[in-house]
């Protein structure tokens, strides 16, 4: 059976993307099989080469095709706005049954680590019911947490994981990735997480990377370690 992980943040903008391209390629190099999707995305273009999507598919090596874009996404909304209401917008609704369905079917498929990213922070709305909580209680993967190391960070660190807990989602590792501009050095944010999140959960610091480009970058400590 694949090992499952959803990755989600205490907001938009943190890292997610960042760390599950980063994963996707740190695995792969290793000899995993990897599936990586972004199912939900809004802000979507096709035109756009710096999408979630578009990430995902060079860190999986997979060409920028329509299939393939429908393959790690298949829910793209135009409005860069919470997936209500983006798709709202254009007269659609999310279903978390469709939702959770697609993540059923992905698990059948043998790989040996698959990774959803999640939309937003935890607590983004799916639709006018159900929230990214949501959606990951029902899938029942463990979560990868990334937050930053922005002035405010460490309170919105520890409420998405307070959130986690509260619904009953396993946190497996949180992961700092470290903001453009941060008040002090993150390893202090880091340790001031550690007095506050639960013992045995690791928390490990992701450092801004030169140019924010994933794949030029092999100074960027190995995360791999975390989920195999
Ligand atoms: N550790 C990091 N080093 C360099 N750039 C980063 C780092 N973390 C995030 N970024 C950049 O910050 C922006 C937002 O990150 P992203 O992963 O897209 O966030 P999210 O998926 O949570 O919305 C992207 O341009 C990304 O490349
Ligand atoms: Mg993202």
């Amino acid at each position: 059976m694949s090992k499952r992980y959803f990755i989600t943040s205490s907001g938009t903008g943190i890292g997610k993307t960042f760390v599950t391209s980063l994963l996707t390629r740190q695995l792969r190099a290793r000899g995993a099989s990897v599936a990586a999707y972004k199912p939900v995305i809004s802000g979507y273009s096709d035109d756009d080469a710096t999408t979630d999507t578009a990430e995902l598919l060079r860190a999986l090596e997979l060409p920028y095709t329509p299939q393939n874009v429908q393959h790690v996404s298949p829910w793209r909304f135009a409005a860069p706005l919470s997936p209500n209401m983006a798709a709202a917008r254009e007269g659609r609704e999310l279903s978390l049954d469709a939702l959770v369905n697609h993540g059923r079917t992905q698990e059948s498929q043998p790989h040996d680590v698959l990774l959803v990213e999640g939309v937003g922070g935890v607590l983004v709305p799916l639709n006018n019911t159900h929230t990214v909580c949501d959606w990951m209680v029902a899938l029942g993967y463990p979560a990868i947490l990334v937050g930053g190391s922005y002035l405010g960070s460490i309170s919105h660190t520890l409420s998405a994981a307070e959130v986690l807990k509260t619904r009953g989602i396993a946190l497996h590792a949180v992961v700092i990735s470290e903001s453009q501009e941060c008040p002090v050095p993150p390893d202090e944010t880091i340790a001031t997480l550690k007095h506050f999140l639960p013992a045995g959960v690791p928390v490990v610091l992701l450092p801004r990377a030169s140019h924010g480009t994933i794949a030029a970058d092999i100074t960027l400590p190995n995360l791999a370690e975390l989920v195999l």
